[in-house]
Parts: C-alpha cells; sequence; structure tokens
C-alpha cells in the first residue's frame, strides 16, 4: 500500500505578489480554476482508493483551513499533519514517517507540481515501488532542459539497473550555474522532481544516520502531538517547543546528498515545478513573438514578455525578455533573467514594514 504525503508548507516567495505568506501559491487558483494543491490531491488520489482514503497533509498550523477545503473539494485525504513553524522538508518528512507504520510506502510529493499526465506519473510511481520496498530511497528524474540553480541534480548509472530504475552514483542539491553546466555537459544527470518513494523505517533510518538532531526533535515532538478529530479529518499537531527546536534543513541537504542507496526511476512526462514566474509563463501558450499573456494583458512590438493582469488592461509596448504581473494590491515588474531572485525582494519589503 502506497500512502502519499504531501508536503504543503512552502512560503512560495518567488511567485510574490500572487503568493503571499498568509495565501502561498499551493492554495492559489492557477490552473483551470484549481490550485495546485487540489490538483496534487486529485493526482494522488488516483493511485487508489485506499491511497485517495490514507493520504495527508503536512502544512502550516495557519492554513489548516485552506488544505482542509482543498481535501474536501477534492475528496481525498484524512490526516493533516500541523506544523507550528516551518522547519524545512527533513523535519516536515520526518513526523510523516514516525506517524507511520514502519514497513509503510510513503510517496512524498510536493504540493505544488504541475504534472498533466495522470496516468504518466502513476506509471512511474508504480516502477519505483519495488526498490523502495526493498529499502532503497527512490527519487525521480526529468531530463534537464537548461542549467538550473533551482533543483537538485542526481548522476545515475545507466548500467546498473534497481528494481524499476538506476542506482544514484551521486545527488548534488542546487548547484551553483557553472557546475549545473558542466554536470549536464557530462551527459548522466537527471533533475531531482522532488518526490520520494521510500519505506518510513527507511526514512527513519536514513535521518537516524544523517541528521540524527532533527529526528531526535521530530521524535519527542510526536510523542507529545495531541490528536484532533472533525468528522473525517484528523488533525495531528506535534508539541510546540520540540518542534521550534529544530534545526531547518530540506531533506536533499540533510539525506539525499549523502545516502548511499538511492535508486531514481526517470520519468518522461511533463513535469513543472511552478516555481517561479519564469515556470507559470511557460505554462501559457505564446504567441508568435514569444510573449505569454494571461487576462487584460496586451503585448505591442515586445518579445518574451509574460503578462499576468487579471484585472485591468496592462500594455507592454516595445519590451523585451519581461514579466509583468499585476494584482489588486501590488505590481512586480521583473527582468525574466531575475525570476529566481523575488523571493528577496518579498524579504527586502518584509524589513520594510
Ligand atoms: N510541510 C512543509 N513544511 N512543507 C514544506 C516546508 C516545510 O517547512 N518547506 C517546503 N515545503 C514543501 C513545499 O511547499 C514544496 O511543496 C516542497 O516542500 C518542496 O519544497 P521547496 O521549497 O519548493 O523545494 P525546492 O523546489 O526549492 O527544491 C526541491 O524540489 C526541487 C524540484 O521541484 C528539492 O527537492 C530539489 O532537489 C528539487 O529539484
Ligand atoms: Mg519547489
Amino acid at each position: 500500500m502506497i500512502i502519499p504525503i504531501i508536503l504543503c508548507g512552502g512560503s512560495g516567495t518567488r511567485l510574490w505578489p500572487l503568493s503571499r505568506k498568509s495565501f502561498p501559491k499551493q492554495f492559489v487558483s492557477l490552473i483551470d480554476n484549481k490550485s495546485l494543491l487540489h490538483l496534487t490531491l486529485e493526482r494522488l488520489g488516483k493511485i487508489n482508493e485506499v491511497a485517495a482514503s490514507k493520504l495527508i497533509c503536512i502544512a502550516a498550523e495557519d492554513h489548516r483551513f485552506l488544505v482542509a477545503e482543498a481535501m474536501q473539494a477534492a475528496n481525498a485525504g484524512e490526516k493533516i499533519i500541523l506544523e507550528p513553524v516551518a522547519r524545512n522538508t527533513a523535519a516536515a518528512m520526518a513526523l510523516a514517517a514516525l506517524q507511520a507504520k514502519a514497513d509503510e510506502l510513503l510517496l512524498f510529493c510536493p504540493a505544488d507540481h504541475h504534472i498533466p499526465d495522470t496516468n504518466a506519473f502513476l506509471r512511474v510511481i508504480e516502477q519505483g515501488r519495488r526498490a523502495a520496498e526493498s529499502g532503497a530511497i527512490v527519487t525521480f528524474g526529468v531530463m534537464p532542459s537548461f542549467p538550473s540553480t533551482a533543483y537538485g541534480y542526481i548522476e545515475c548509472d545507466k548500467a546498473n539497473e534497481d528494481g524499476g530504475g538506476y542506482k544514484v552514483v551521486r545527488f548534488i542539491e542546487k548547484p551553483n550555474t557553472e557546475k549545473a553546466q558542466a554536470l549536464i555537459l557530462q551527459g548522466k544527470v537527471l533533475w531531482n522532481a522532488g518526490i520520494f518513494l521510500t519505506r518510513a523505517d527507511t526514512l527513519i533510518q536514513a535521518l537516524q544516520e544523517y541528521a540524527p538532531d532533527i529526528l531526535q526533535n521530530c521524535q519527542k515532538a510526536m510523542a507529545s502531538a495531541t490528536k484532533d478529530e472533525h468528522g473525517s479529518r484528523i488533525f495531528v499537531r506535534p508539541e510546540k517547543s520540540a518542534f521550534t527546536t529544530c534545526r531547518s534543513q530540506s531533506i536533499d541537504y540533510a539525506v539525499m546528498e549523502h545516502h548511499p542507496n538511492l535508486v531514481v526511476v526517470p520519468f518522461n512526462g511533463a513535469w513543472s515545478d511552478v516555481g517561479s514566474w519564469n515556470a507559470v509563463a511557460e505554462l501559457v501558450e505564446p504567441d508568435g513573438d514569444g510573449n505569454r499573456i494571461e487576462g487584460h494583458g496586451l503585448a505591442v512590438q515586445a518579445r518574451r514578455t509574460f503578462i499576468h493582469a487579471p484585472y485591468r488592461p496592462v500594455v507592454a509596448l516595445g519590451t523585451e525578455e519581461l514579466l509583468i504581473i499585476d494584482t489588486a494590491d501590488a505590481l512586480l515588474v521583473a527582468a525574466r533573467t531575475h525570476a529566481e531572485d523575488v523571493k528577496h525582494v518579498v524579504t527586502e519589503l518584509e524589513t520594510r514594514q
């Protein structure tokens, strides 16, 4: 049995001003009037009925209503683990593993990815099952298309098959541009899709080995966790002070870069970490000049300009390589080359308030 666990505690700051602290991007309606969390719930619910009913979301306490509402709308999920503070993915995944049975297979998925072909997705997950059952942490790899610094890179050994995937030689989290270029030239790497399939006990042993302090604080927090049942929903609240003491680190740095038994299953279907405005723009059909327009936008003599204009006319004249994001109370105009830096603007704005 595979239990899907959705990590939905990210802040999505690179999608400011649409994504806000109180309403991060995974809850914003982005595609077909559905949020990415809603689409993720629907996709994972299709693994089978058990998966749909046992699915767990891990989110911030402040977002409990948004998560419960999305679960209701997608008719998937039962339990919500609510974090009193965000301590990144190593701690979030530890909480989920600690409340599971040792041999349960857990499928950790980001809440904010766009994977349009559900059947292709379900096939690769199934392909990874055997390796995960026998004690590997299974990752899923996407063919890289440019030297992104926003992803993990997985070097695999295509001559060394393991279960339905390949043995991982090295996992390199978010390399700089030069390193990413060199890795791509080498031709043996895939991008880490951010989805992991593992037995609960495999992950706990890995945390014990590579991040024992994180595991220990999460164990304490779960030992005194409270549990509330509201109708068909179960809210689990890890104990605050132990969890707050936890080191904040992503699972990629904490475990994946060190683990000797990783397997990667290549995923050839369409996949997008809707992480930055460039990635959102890619979801919109371009015109002949590469402009991508949403809502009331208009691009005149412009090239490769993205306009998100849900409320009023927004015109770009003679612009190139620009992102224009209009919302009710804030406007972002950014060079496409700076899409990854939007998160720094959010920090800057916070210090000015
Ligand atoms: N519950 C919870 N708590 N969820 C969190 C937290 C947290 O503190 N922090 C992040 N998340 C969720 C996010 O909402 C997202 O769904 C997922 O965990 C991954 O976090 P990101 O912050 O989006 O990670 P990333 O995109 O920078 O990098 C990861 O994903 C890439 C692919 O999209 C890494 O795994 C990379 O290696 C990978 O290439
Ligand atoms: Mg991400």
